[in-house]
């Protein structure tokens, strides 16, 4: 959301580093509530490496080589051959980094999420939060709304007893073992906004573990507490009965929607909250929404469109809502994660990604699924456990923040209008066509979005791909650099008629395997981005003034990604999708099945150079192209 996950480097560009304090944010679980499983599972995890200062000022020259101009790249080579002589400032910022990784569990981490996200001003809405749409449910009305809520709530509830119970199967990657730390953070926390930065607080990791949910309706928020006296989870059946006393108790459609000021810019809401949690009632009612294990939207309606068009209008209603007059102020946008449940069956959810990546969260709602698939359980015949009322949550709405609100809201309708999103299922093939034909199947998406942008725009341009560090203890991401020269030599050869098939599939074979080899090395802690941003940072914490490696125009534009792209793999049958990291700029989420891929793509209307449309035809193409190139093409044996 990066693009995230994160595509968030946009922060490393957009903002030179100002002297770093060291911060709580994110931490990993408190040991004192975990028991051993979780904790030996991690100690066994290897540390994050720091690269060589060498070896990544050469890749860097490599991956700058398809997207910088000639004479930049040699005056980059002039700084970064200065940087790195004996003695010079490129090896005191090794030497404090390699300092760092022996004195910390991660010596990226809590920089990262400080930087990528907890400093980022911009709003979180679409900018940062990606959304994520499930396919459409069978339901069509608000008892149905109401009944498959209560159903994905159970489910939650149900993943989160692995959570707690420290039960959650360790995930893989390339056989390897991945951090399992991201699931701890995902439940109970809650971004809060700063006037300069914002923190996240973990509410899992507190004595008292919420017991609370938070669920909003007609933009008033309720407490739900969805355990019984005897610590049992609510039923579906129970949950049911809760939800549908909040609808009942919550039809006017008048009330003043205080979750959109988590809409706004995050310099103009750290002030506006100073404001809202001044009056005793507003800080009690934001503490429960903070505090509660997640929060579920039951939304009002969304505009009407034609039935090939309701994954792109969910992608919308994931993502922002619509804009204030539809369901924009039916969130609370700085919560970590928010089901939202709409009243035509359009399902699925927004997270706040400082504490976490996609794949966390999709294996989560996977969970959560198939839970709500299984078929519905006999009532039991115990004698249900009395239920409180659930609690509806005030606030005392001044003049002043009256006045918030409305500036909330003509912001995020300027927000809405702009965001063009559009999910598109390329239903000729999936992970089975570059896997018959001895390829990677993300490598060969990567280089068919290469291919898009060329035809659109005759280059190449700085391209994101997130590459998950998990196999590292507190790992969260890096950046695989998807416009390689391979990809270049590749893209620039296909529509060239004075080409060979035979030379086009090789130059094609080249471009999958190198961007495989970056991926290998990425997830490997060996990519380059990371450690430029580690280096850039220490020159900071060690008040040493910024190398100008870091401040020359081939540095820009290697962080200015016109393509932020990120594949989001699920079991079910879902698409990620987040905005442009850059206003003239494409989000690409993608989730390759085996027989059909599902993408997001998104960019801003304002921006005349961009169009989502013309770009998703582009990929589509590309793919087909890809694909019927090796089909007519002999290939000699490998
Ligand atoms: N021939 C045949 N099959 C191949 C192949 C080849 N040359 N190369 C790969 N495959 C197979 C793999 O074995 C795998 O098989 P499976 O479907 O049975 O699992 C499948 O193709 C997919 O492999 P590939 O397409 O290479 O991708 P990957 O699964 O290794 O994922 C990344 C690549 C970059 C997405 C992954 O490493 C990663 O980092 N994921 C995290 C991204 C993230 O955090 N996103 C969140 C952002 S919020």
């Amino acid at each position: 959301m990066l693009g995230i996950c994160s595509r968030m480097v946009k922060v490393g560009m957009a903002k030179p580093c100002g002297v770093v304090k060291p911060c709580y944010l994110v931490k990993p679980v408190s040991s004192s509530r975990m028991t051993g499983r979780y904790l030996s599972h991690q100690k066994g995890l290897p540390n994050l490496p720091v690269p060589p200062l060498q070896q990544t000022c050469e890749r860097y020259i490599t991956a700058l080589e398809p997207i910088v101009e000639v004479d930049e790249l040699t005056h980059t080579k002039e700084l970064l051959a200065d940087f790195q002589k004996p003695g010079g400032v490129g090896e005191r910022l090794q030497r404090g980094l390699e300092s760092r990784a022996c004195n910390t569990e991660n010596w990226l981490s809590e920089w990262w999420v400080q930087v990528a996200y907890l400093d980022y001003r911009l709003p979180v809405v679409v900018h940062s939060s990606p959304g994520l749409v499930l396919p459409r449910m069978e339901f069509s009305d608000k008892q149905g709304q109401i009944r498959f809520a209560a159903k994905l709530i159970a489910g939650v509830l149900d993943f989160k007893t692995m959570i707690d119970n420290e039960t959650i199967p360790v995930e893989y990657l390339g056989g390897k073992p991945l951090c399992m730390n991201q699931y701890y953070e995902v439940l109970s926390s809650c971004r809060i906004p700063g006037v300069k930065r914002d923190a996240v607080v973990n509410h899992a990791k507190s004595s008292r573990r919420p017991q609370h949910i938070t669920v909003v309706h007609n933009f008033q928020f309720f407490v739900l507490d969805v355990y019984n006296s005897d610590g049992t989870p609510l039923t579906a059946d129970q949950l049911f009965v809760q939800l549908d006393r909040i609808c009942s108790s919550s039809l006017q459609t008048n009330t003043e929607p205080v979750g959109i000021l988590t809409t706004q810019h995050r310099d103009i809401w750290g002030k506006a909250y100073i404001n809202l949690i001044k009056d005793r009632t507003n800080k009690e009612s934001v503490s429960a929404i903070q505090r509660s294990i997640f929060t579920v939207c039951l939304d009002g309606p969304m505009p009407q469109v034609p039935t090939n068009a309701h994954r792109s209008r969910a992608a919308v209603q994931m993502l922002h809502g619509g804009g204030s007059p539809w369901n924009s102020g039916n969130r609370w946008f700085d919560k970590t994660l928010q089901f939202i449940i709409g009243e035509d069956g359009t399902c699925g959810a927004n997270y706040e990604h400082a504490p976490a990546e996609g794949p966390p969260i999709v294996a989560l709602i996977d969970h959560v699924v198939e839970y709500t698939r299984k078929p519905e359980m006999v009532p039991s015949a115990k004698v249900p456990l009395p239920m409180p009322m659930p609690k509806k949550l005030h606030f005392n709405i001044t003049p002043e923040l009256k006045k918030d609100i409305e500036e909330a809201k003509r912001s995020m309708n300027v927000l809405a209008e702009d965001l063009d999103v559009r999910v598109i299922v390329f239903n000729h093939f999936g992970k089975n066509v570059p896997k018959a034909h001895k390829m990677s199947p993300d490598a060969f998406i990567q280089v068919a979005l290469q291919l898009a942008y060329y035809r659109m725009y005759q280059q190449c341009c700085a391209t994101y791909e997130s590459a998950s560090l998990r196999m590292f203890r507190l790992g969260r991401t890096d950046t695989i650099r998807s416009a390689s020269s391979a990809s270049a030599a590749f893209v620039k050869a296909f529509d060239d008629p004075n080409k060979q098939n035979t030379e086009k599939v090789a130059l094609m074979e080249k471009a999958v395997k190198a961007h495989k080899a970056y991926t290998n090395l990425a997830i490997s802690g060996q990519a380059i981005d990371r450690h430029l941003l580690g280096l850039k940072m220490q020159a900071a914490e060690e008040r040493i003034s910024t190398p100008k490696v870091f401040k020359d125009t081939s540095y820009a534009k290697a962080l200015h990604y016109r393509l932020s792209t990120s594949q989001v793999p699920s079991k079910t049958d879902c698409v990620m999708c987040f905005g442009p990291v850059v206003p003239d700029g494409y989000g690409v989420c993608y989730n390759p099945m085996n027989e059909h891929i599902n993408f997001a793509v998104s960019s801003f209307n304002t921006c005349k150079e961009t169009n989502t449309a013309d770009l998703a035809h582009a990929v589509e193409n590309a793919l087909l192209d890809m694909r019927m190139l090796l089909e007519q093409t002999p290939r000699a044996k490998l």
